[in-house]
């Protein structure tokens, strides 16, 4: 009998084959997506999705976990090592599991979040009123001047007047440095928690390409798969011991059961891969990648929110456009390049369409795309733009891209 998926289920083996071949022939430029590597993939397709391990490492409520406890182990003796702090939980299933985690660890209903505003660049988790983060407890939030620019002066405003019990930083849509030091003055000035979740730039963090929010914010919360090219997963980190007690506690038994065990091991893969020299590589590349790709947008008539980038990401406003987020976000789609629609400062369309689009360069700088390539996609996102209504020109920049990218092979092979 045959155990094999090609065998035993065609259709989803199918169409995990058209998903290769479609991240192997387009541009993957959406910010918060990457490639993570095989070797992180082995581990998440392997048997250790059959045990359960509820509880923390030399304390499972559960037999037969020494391995399991040896790998856990592993996972967050390599994150504290990485961010450099004193406590990590490698447990949440998610980024959005890990910042709600750290609201039930650290508030009673209706205590109060600040957080940066979604259509901002913020994050649903961050306090959004559709986010149960946003209903179960009273939800603040600033935002970005016109410019694309945090003010820390109004945070600060706005920090007296709400009195936040956390005040969370961090965002998915924002291409500066954010000023922990401040945030941190503000936050202890009002008596808050600073949470920062660096889900989109922990990768940048990691090899110092980006402040380390560590010693500034009291609880940093990620995920693992944007930057940080491991399993897609949630991480919390902190310096202090009884924060750290809470966290696990409503990690689980508060949120979750059963730690997912075959990504705790790919988390485990992934930060070895953080670790290594080749890594700030990597991180360099992204950046740089970035950068040219706000500079050529620029050269190209085309307005960067901030008018450049300090990160991974490029925010385009079209609001001097005639066309939408939306009708961008469909056409570069039509020319093989993903990105998707955001809203921008100043915005005036709903979010379902918006005047912006958020462009990334991590995935494609996995695949070993380098400035030069980087020029060439730019221009390409330009003429595609320019020239928004011709379809027919969509079709042919695809097919130029498709054989740029199959210079760069991403995997061959789609089940590890
Ligand atoms: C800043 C930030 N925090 C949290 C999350 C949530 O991560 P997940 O999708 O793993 O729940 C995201 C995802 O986009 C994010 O951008």
């Amino acid at each position: 009998m045959s155990y094999f998926l090609e065998e035993n289920d065609f259709e989803v083996f199918n169409y995990i084959q058209q998903e290769l071949d479609r991240q192997n022939t387009h541009l993957e430029m959406i910010a918060s997506e990457n490639f993570t590597f095989p070797s992180v993939m082995e581990a998440m397709g392997s048997i250790l999705t059959n045990k359960y391990a509820e509880g923390y490492p030399y304390k499972r409520y559960y037999g037969g976990c020494e391995f399991v406890d040896k790998i856990e182990e592993l996972a967050i003796n390599r994150a504290k090592k990485l961010f450099g702090c004193e406590f990590a939980n490698v447990q949440p299933h998610s980024g959005s599991q890990a910042n709600g985690a750290v609201y039930s660890a650290l508030l009673k209903p209706y205590d109060k979040i600040l957080g940066m505003d979604l259509s901002h660049g913020g994050h649903l988790t961050h306090g959004a009123k559709v986010s149960i983060t946003g209903q179960m407890y009273q939800s603040f939030s600033y935002g970005v001047e016109l410019d694309g620019w945090i003010n820390y002066d109004k945070v600060e405003e706005i920090a007296k007047v709400v009195k936040p019990n956390i005040l969370v930083c961090g965002f998915s849509a924002y291409s500066r440095v954010l000023d922990f030091k401040r945030l941190s003055e503000i936050a202890k000035n009002v008596g808050a928690i600073l949470m920062a979740d660096i889900a989109h730039v922990a990768g940048l963090v990691v090899a110092g390409e980006y402040p380390n929010p560590f010693p500034y914010a009291d609880i940093v919360t990620t995920t693992t798969h944007k930057t940080l090219r491991g399993p897609r997963g949630g991480l919390i980190l902190t310096n202090n011991e009884e924060y750290a007690k809470k966290i696990d506690k409503a990690v689980f038994p508060g949120m979750q059961g059963g730690p997912l065990m075959h990504v705790i091991a790919g988390k485990a893969v992934g930060f070895m891969e953080n670790l290594k020299p080749t890594w700030k590589e990597y991180a360099k590349a992204v950046k740089l990648n970035a950068k040219t790709l706000a500079e050529v947008l620029m050269q190209r008539g085309y307005k960067v929110v901030s008018d450049g980038t300090d990160n991974h990401l490029v925010l385009l406003s079209l609001l001097d456009k005639e066309f939408s987020g939306k009708d961008a976000d469909l056409a570069l789609g039509n020319a093989g390049i993903t990105v998707n629609k955001n809203a921008v400062p100043g915005e005036i369309r709903s979010p379902f369409v918006t005047s912006g689009v958020r462009i990334g360069s991590p995935a494609l700088s996995a695949r070993g795309f380098k400035e030069k390539e980087f020029v060439i996609v730019a221009n390409k996102i330009a003429d595609v733009l320019d020239d928004i209504k011709n379809t027919q020109k969509q079709v042919l920049i695809k097919s130029e891209l498709k054989e740029l990218a199959i210079k760069f092979p991403i995997y061959t092979k789609a089940i590890f």
